[in-house]
């Protein structure tokens, strides 16, 4: 039998998990160990009817869920078993493009006067060639030649992937129904796919030259986006979709969007899409430059809760899209990160395996699965990131009994959840001590956060208050170890590194390299806990 991953997600605390076969009863199957762990909100990337071109990404019905992953019953359990546990569940929701098997692509190229034509994009080509120059994130030209209605059809992916037309007022009301389909079932909340095209330029204009691109021509990067994507109803669609919640009590979407630098400032764009609607998000998706800078990271986390405004944030490390922050980062560097994660406001993100420190996988060209990857290129592929969940150290790794569909990571050996589970120190628990921590102090939850000056250019300082609560969070960005003074007298409640490598002179603090620690001015908190 083939296995898929599925992958979910998280919280207060975002999470993805990979299982078996009847993936949706394997994932309810680790819904304690999710608990144990402290996670409360799970994403779950799509499971619905597709064929899996972009595993799962490409959807052929909106209501059902393909057999390889369960049926709605299984479905139907794990959300109970999940609120059971206290645990919310999100979906993805992927309303940008469908598959071209879905029953209203079938349809709208059966010929140029269906009703349902209009469900996507149409047009004419430009002196027998595309009808513009946009490219395709999955390489080449966004548009694809239909022979038997002789036009070109849009897809910013795949050509497996034909973009929707969110100017017909129909496809809104579709897309507005599969939410409300998967709301009244009890889905909490909904992550929302590559909205940045949702609203294209009406004149379907040229995008300009990137002049800072020196590739290939072709390349997506050799333009700057300023047609295709981010349109005159970009902000408005994106209300219109987000606005079901508002026919809700308590859910929430969550937009994926990377913002673009070539088309203005990033913040501002992050505001755009958080303002969208008060129940609408997006995540910030700023730590994947890997740049490792005190000064800048602060001033990144800042600005994006500055975008919020009043929107819950979505901190994100990493997700089924990026490599792995273990291996961008290297093992300590991550630990770090994760530590400043997991202790900034409203919701933190993580990959599932994260919480181990699972790196890439080590993939050969004849593994490749991704259909994204050119050429069946390792370097790159999608499916570095995507390799099996790492549960224990026998065969596959506890994923599964048979050959799981991208090779287990021979690192399964010691990085698995059973192993670090023994082991007090393991990033395992320092998630752990982080979540519980997060959950029981109400100035994590819903304090302020003020980047301080350490007057260490190494060391970032983060204060986070309510009312008299206030706790510090500290990270050493240097190779080596490096010191600095604390404002008032405070204890350590957590930190990356044993407590013992953190010396303490005269309101000094030298913390090793690359460690995290967190402090809490004696307050309430620390008088009361047990
Ligand atoms: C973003 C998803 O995260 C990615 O995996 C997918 O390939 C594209 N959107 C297209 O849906």
């Amino acid at each position: 039998m083939r296995l898929k991953y599925i992958h979910g997600v998280s919280a207060k605390i975002t999470y993805r998990i990979s299982h078996e076969l009847n993936e949706l009863n394997g994932i309810t199957e680790k819904l304690d160990y999710l608990a144990w762990l402290g996670v409360d909100v799970i994403w779950i990337s799509p499971f619905f009817v597709s064929p899996l071109t972009d595993f799962g990404y490409d959807i052929a019905d909106y209501r059902a869920i393909d057999p390889t992953f369960g049926g709605l019953e299984d479905f139907q359990k794990l959300l109970e078993k999940a609120h059971t546990l206290d645990i919310k569940v999100m979906i993805d929701l992927v309303p940008c493009h469908t598959s071209d098997q879905h029953p209203w692509f079938q349809e709208a190229r059966s010929s140029r006067d269906n009703p349902k034509r209009d469900y996507y994009i149409w047009r004419d080509g430009r002196d027998g060639k595309e009808p513009n120059n946009w490219r395709s994130l999955s390489g080449g030209s966004s548009w694809e030649f239909d022979e038997p209605t002789n036009q070109f059809y849009l897809h910013s992916f795949l050509k497996t992937q034909p973009d929707l037309n969110w100017d017909n007022p129909a496809v809104r009301d579709e897309m507005k129904n599969v939410v409300r389909f998967w709301f009244d079932m009890g889905v909490d909340g909904m992550r929302v796919d590559a909205i940045w095209g949702i609203s294209k330029d009406p004149e379907f204009g040229d995008d300009s030259p990137n002049p800072d691109f020196h590739g290939d021509p072709e390349a997506y990067g050799a333009f700057i986006h300023d047609h295709c994507k981010m349109g005159p109803h970009f902000q408005e669609y994106l209300h219109e979709l987000a606005s079901v919640c508002d026919e809700y009590d308590d859910k929430q979407i969550v937009f994926e969007f990377y913002p673009d630098e070539k088309l203005g400032d990033i913040y501002q764009q992050y505001h755009r899409v958080m303002k969208a609607h008060p129940k609408a998000s997006a995540f910030f998706m700023e730590y994947r430059q890997d740049e490792w800078h005190a000064e800048h990271t602060g001033q990144k986390i800042e600005n994006y809760l500055r975008a919020a405004g009043s929107a819950k944030p979505f901190f994100c490390l990493g997700n089924h899209d990026q490599p792995r922050i273990a291996s961008r980062l290297g093992t300590e560097r991550a630990r770090a990160l994760h530590f400043l994660n997991l202790l900034t406001p409203g919701v933190s993100v993580m990959y599932y395996g994260d919480e181990i420190g699972m790196t890439n996988g080590e993939l050969t060209a004849e593994d490749i699965q991704d259909n994204f990857s050119p050429a069946n290129s390792v370097i790159d592929s999608r499916d570095l990131e995507r390799t099996p969940m790492q549960w224990d150290d026998t065969q596959f790794a506890g994923f599964s009994s048979v050959q799981p569909w991208l090779p287990v990571h021979a690192n399964a050996i010691r990085t698995n959840v059973l192993t670090q589970a023994m082991h007090p120190d393991s990033l395992l628990h320092l998630h752990r001590r982080l979540l519980h921590l997060r959950r029981n102090m109400p100035v994590l939850q819903r304090g302020t956060l003020e980047v301080i000056n350490t007057g260490n250019g190494f060391v970032l300082g983060i204060k986070r208050e309510l009312n008299s609560e206030r706790a510090y969070i500290y990270i050493n960005f240097a190779d080596a170890p490096q010191h600095f003074f604390i404002p008032e007298h405070t204890e350590i409640i957590a930190s990356t590194r044993p407590h013992r490598s953190i010396i303490r002179k005269n309101g000094q603090l030298t913390i090793p390299s690359h460690c995290g620690i967190l402090l809490l001015h004696k307050g309430k908190w620390l008088n009361s806990r047990p």
